[in-house]
């Protein structure tokens, strides 16, 4: 089976989020599985110079098509050069004032159209694709350009978060070439815009989403971001398949990001992370107070406010607070301000940092995830891997991989009274060793392995090419 998979994202060479984990890792796993799988990002800098036996294999009717390899896994990746487009430093998405760049509609239609494309007749390389897989709005149109060209591949459109949508304005929809009657209700249009993740919602064969609860919760209407009613209407082709992790990347046996390395059977060697972590943190020296670490976007998804909200009730308890992120302004410069007013006790990281997430990951005690919503989560699950368990709110896939009172510690509504009890529970077990240490031993002995999800999009490709 020959798949292409669309990405804007891939972990090592570029990564904003969970997007990137899965482009890397769910690809190996189905290469693992005999299928015949070639990722297509665009091509940033970092993808260039981080693909290895990179070489210019086709000329496309805009840019160049450069084949090569991932540089850990060796799955085939096609990435498009087109430098007016992609040769940007930092973030793919937003230039170094936060806001998005203002041709995105350009820099993600080439993607999706070099999909299609790759998808035609008309390819100018050899291997064809039965299955364009595309992730989230970046890819949204190549399901379009797909049914607009004829393709007789087929499409799925995996979504890792609907709250992005890649919304445009209607005059794009000429300037990509698509034809002007798909600006209407059942095609591209979402009340008054040109959404790119409509389209591939309404055009794709097959929609998957992170986890079977976010499957459910978005045919909403609450938590629907309005594309609730084509997901309804398209129910019995919507799965949820629950990600997995990469399991050699987040290895507490093996992290070269640590200074200790430890499994289940030695997790008394965790405080010699935690103690090196106060230290690069500035926080006190304090063995026995409980660290409850943060590694995440600042945005209003992650439910971090809440966190904030609780931050003076913490430390009155002796707790200590460790949080990196980087994102909107504000949440940012909150827990700067947080940890100003509480110095050796909050400690806040603005920025990306693998290796302090790792180290948070493994040196805290317990990890917070307040999210308002999470489509699946990765960090909860590298928290019980590492034997720090999660506190989290009881949505998409925090619902679907966190067992409260067993390997970390679960609430229902997003305010800070439910998130105060449950962070107190999980306080209150930290102080009794014993039943805190069962809790740990059980989060790292839970498989979050690819195996079986890559099994489930190994099933899903067969039934749409049967
Ligand atoms: P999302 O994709 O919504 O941001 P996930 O939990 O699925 O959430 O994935 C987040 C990924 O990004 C994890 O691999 C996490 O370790 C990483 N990450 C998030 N923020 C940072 C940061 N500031 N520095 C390093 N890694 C980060
Ligand atoms: C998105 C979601 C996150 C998910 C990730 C990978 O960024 O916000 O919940 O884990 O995609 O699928």
């Amino acid at each position: 089976m020959r798949i292409l998979f669309v990405t804007s994202e891939i972990h090592p060479l570029i990564k904003t989020g969970g997007l990137a984990d899965v482009s890397a890792s769910l690809p190996a796993a189905l290469q693992s599985l005999d299928i015949d799988i070639r990722i297509l990002v665009p091509g940033y800098p970092r993808v260039l110079s981080g693909m290895k036996e990179a070489v210019e294999c086709a000329s496309l009717p805009s840019g160049q098509l450069v084949c090569g390899k991932m540089p850990d896994t060796d799955v085939p990746v096609f990435a498009i050069d087109h430098p007016e487009l992609y040769w940007r430093s930092g973030n793919p998405y937003l230039n170094d004032q936060g806001v998005d760049w203002p041709d995105n509609a350009s820099r993600f239609g080439l993607l999706s159209k070099t999909a299609a494309l790759l998808a035609s007749e008309n390819s100018p390389v050899a291997w064809k694709p039965e299955i364009v897989h595309g992730n989230d709005w970046q890819s949204g149109l190549a399901p379009a350009f797909m049914h607009f060209s004829g393709s007789k591949a087929k499409s799925l459109m995996t979504v890792h978060n609907l709250a992005f949508q890649g919304n445009f304005s209607p005059d794009w929809v000429a300037r990509l070439g698509l034809p002007a009657y798909a600006y209407a209700m059942h095609g591209v249009e979402f009340h008054g815009h040109f959404s790119f993740l409509k389209a591939g919602l309404y055009y794709c064969n097959t929609i998957t989403t992170v986890s079977p609860s976010y499957a459910l919760e978005i045919q909403t209407p609450e938590m629907g971001c309005g594309m609730d009613g084509l997901l309804r209407s398209r129910k019995n082709e919507v799965y949820g398949i629950l990600n997995g992790i990469d399991l050699s990347e987040w290895n507490p046996e093996k992290d070269p990001y640590l200074n200790v390395n430890y499994d289940a059977a030695s997790l008394d060697s965790k405080i010699g992370i935690k103690r090196e972590l106060q230290l690069r943190l500035g926080l006190e020296q304090k063995d026995d107070a409980p660290l409850l670490g943060v590694v995440s976007r600042l945005t209003y998804q992650k439910g971090l406010d809440l966190v904030a909200a609780c931050a003076d009730w913490l430390v009155a308890q002796g707790a200590q607070i460790a949080v990196l992120g980087s994102g909107d302004r504000e949440f940012e410069q909150n827990f700067l301000n947080l940890a100003k007013m509480h110095p050796g006790r909050c400690a806040a990281s603005i920025g990306y940092d693998e290796s302090l997430a790792h180290q948070v990951m493994a040196g805290s005690d317990i990890f917070l995830m307040p999210s308002r919503f999470e489509p699946c989560g990765l960090n909860q699950m590298y928290g019980m891997r590492y034997g720090t368990p999660p506190v989290v709110r009881k949505t998409g896939g925090l619902a679907d991989s966190v067992r409260d009172g067993e390997t970390g510690f679960v609430f229902e509504r997003a305010e800070v009274e439910p998130l105060r009890n449950a962070i107190s529970r999980a306080i209150g077990c930290y102080r009794e060793k014993e039943s805190f240490r069962k809790i740990q031993m059980n989060g790292m002995e839970r498989n979050f392995d690819w195996q079986s999800s890559a099994k489930s999009y190994a099933d899903l490709y067969k039934m749409l090419t049967a």
